[in-house]
């Protein structure tokens, strides 16, 4: 039995330790996970109550196609329904682009260090990663424009950047789309958009209109608390999302996940709750960071991206003994670890412990 020969050497994706381990394997009462992006905040009241009334029909297939969560929310955004696709988080959508555009010895052009799915499901696809390092943390778009070819099919933009927490502003982002042929497809993953506050940053679905190449992709899982639930989406060209709908599974998302989705789109109190805490806590993290002579790149989603100046793995063994988890072990990074910005219980218990682990680190030097 012999599988595909591009996947034979694809790691099985490694995810934050689970709290659950943690406990176990340390024998501690109290951990906090601060390594996968979530919102320490859970999720809205209305939604839960939601996901309670819900649970009845769940004997009931869910609607393939999302029809009332997707008119909600092309409403919402200002699109027409059929520029709307679901998947069990923007994981799957990535999943889908990849399945559905991406054939054998493609090239597709991504940023490095960013979101690994995007490389992860071309290679599954056999695609021809072309990967073209940040600069001081950010996207090089000049330097990815430059990378582009016939055989380009697919440019992947996380913005802002997973780890870094960098963005791309609108006239970067604005000069570089008129320069894209239009054969090739631009993805710009907006996961952790909700949270930026600069002016500078792009609505994604507002330009839309002008560039039929592009598709933005969006999550539940991140400021609206719902990562258990999988859902999220991409809003593109009706052309691009029905490709993308043509490789969807049946029934990907779940019944409770689309009613908890509409549900959370109509909550804006608990969104706007959420920014205001993270911004706090973004302040209070870069004013102990500042403290502690300690450098990081600016934050714009919930997480944060922070030089250690030893190596990662070193002080992420010294905060898992405190407690606390984090992100180390990044390519270009090696002595940085990524820290999601918790409530401000958490984040004071991270810079105690964070402390303590670098002093301890310093003794054995
Ligand atoms: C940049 C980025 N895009 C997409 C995702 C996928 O999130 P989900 O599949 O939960 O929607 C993540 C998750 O961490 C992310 O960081």
């Amino acid at each position: 039995m012999q599988p595909k020969s591009n996947i034979v050497h694809l790691p099985v994706y490694q995810p934050g330790k689970p709290v659950e381990d943690v406990k176990r394997e340390l024998g501690l009462q109290e951990v906090i996970k601060l390594a996968s992006n979530e919102n320490p905040f859970g999720c809205s009241e209305h939604v839960k109550a939601a996901i309670i009334e819900e649970i009845g029909n769940s004997n009931i297939y869910p609607d393939g196609a999302s029809v009332e969560l997707t008119a909600a929310l092309a409403e919402e955004l200002g699109v027409e329904p059929n520029q709307i696709i679901f998947g069990t988080g923007s994981s799957e959508i990535i999943l889908m682009i990849n399945r559905a555009f991406i054939v054998p010895g493609d090239e597709t052009i991504m940023a490095d260090e960013t979101f690994p799915q995007y490389k992860h499901n071309a290679e599954i696809e056999n695609a021809s990663i072309v990967e073209v390092p940040l600069k001081e943390g950010k996207h090089d778009l000049p330097a990815m424009l430059a990378k582009v070819n016939s055989k380009t099919k697919i440019i992947w933009i996380c913005n802002p950047n997973n780890p870094t927490g960098t963005i791309v502003t609108l006239p970067e982002l604005t000069a570089f789309l008129k320069e894209v042929p239009s054969h090739v497809l631009v993805v710009l993953d907006e996961a952790y958009g909700e949270y930026v506050d600069d002016p500078q940053f792009p609505d994604g679905v507002q330009l839309l209109r002008e560039h039929r190449n592009l598709i933005v992709l969006r999550t539940f899982s991140k400021i609206y608390g719902l990562a258990a639930l999988r859902i999220g989406y991409g809003v593109g060209h009706p052309d691009v999302i029905r490709f993308t709908n043509q490789v969807r599974e049946p029934f990907n998302t779940s019944r409770i996940a689309q009613a908890a989705a509409k549900s959370a789109l109509a909550d804006k109190a608990f969104i706007s709750y959420c920014c205001d805490q993270n911004k706090q806590g973004i302040n209070y993290l870069s004013e102990q960071f500042d403290r502690l002579g300690l450098s990081y790149f600016p934050a714009n989603g919930n997480f944060v991206m922070v030089d250690v100046k030893r190596s990662s793995p070193e002080v992420f063994d010294g905060l898992l003994r405190r407690g606390i988890i984090s992100r180390p072990r990044w390519t270009y990074y090696p002595n940085h670890i990524r820290i999601t910005v918790g409530t401000r219980e958490q984040n004071e218990k991270f810079i105690a412990a964070l402390e303590q682990a670098l002093q301890e680190a310093a003794v054995q030097g």
